[in-house]
């Protein structure tokens, strides 16, 4: 049985997000998508908010849980035995920061892989953070996130009176 992490901030989570979970419940028997519970990155949404739109937008996928999680990554793909981390790639940047992180992980835990599948091509520009931005300026967020998510956006950026 091969079970396989997901992490990532999920802040929140957009369409490329969904599409990489896709295809990774795919490669794996079970996946795990660890949301990353950080304040220091001073959150828009809460880790518990997180959780709960990644379960809604996830809900037909039948090999995934979602956990939060804090700390090492690396502890935490050993507490739930996963033997694969997987992340998405979109372009340089984001290669630098990735090679970065799976060599750190991989000095820490030798025994845990990380792999990256490469973004699909309609979402290789979009990113939480661009997503939030184009939200606090109350711009048309339909196209990058999930139904559930662009509702959800909407009613914390009327919360914290963005627009
Ligand atoms: O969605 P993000 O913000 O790009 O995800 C980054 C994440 C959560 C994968 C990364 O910050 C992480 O793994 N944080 C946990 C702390 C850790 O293990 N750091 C060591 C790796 S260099």
């Amino acid at each position: 049985m091969l079970r396989g992490i997901y992490p990532g901030s999920f802040d929140p989570v957009t369409l490329g997000h969904v599409d990489i979970i896709k295809r990774a419940s795919r490669i794996v028997d079970e996946l795990i998508v660890g949301v990353l519970n950080n304040n220091a990155k001073m959150p828009l949404f809460s880790v518990e908010e997180r959780v709960k739109m990644l379960k809604e937008v996830t809900k037909d996928i039948p090999n995934i849980k979602i956990l939060p999680f804090e700390g090492l990554l690396i502890e935490c793909a050993h507490q739930v035995d996963a033997k694969l981390v997987i992340r998405g790639l979109r372009a340089i940047p984001d290669f630098e920061y990735e090679l970065q992180m799976s060599q750190t992980n991989h000095k820490l835990e030798p025994d845990i892989e990380t792999i990256f599948l490469t973004t699909s091509l309609e979402y290789s520009y979009l990113s939480s953070s661009t997503v939030r931005e184009v939200a606090a300026f109350g711009g048309d967020i339909s196209q990058f996130v999930p139904k559930a998510v662009a509702i959800e956006l909407m009613k914390k950026m009327e919360s914290k009176g963005e627009y």
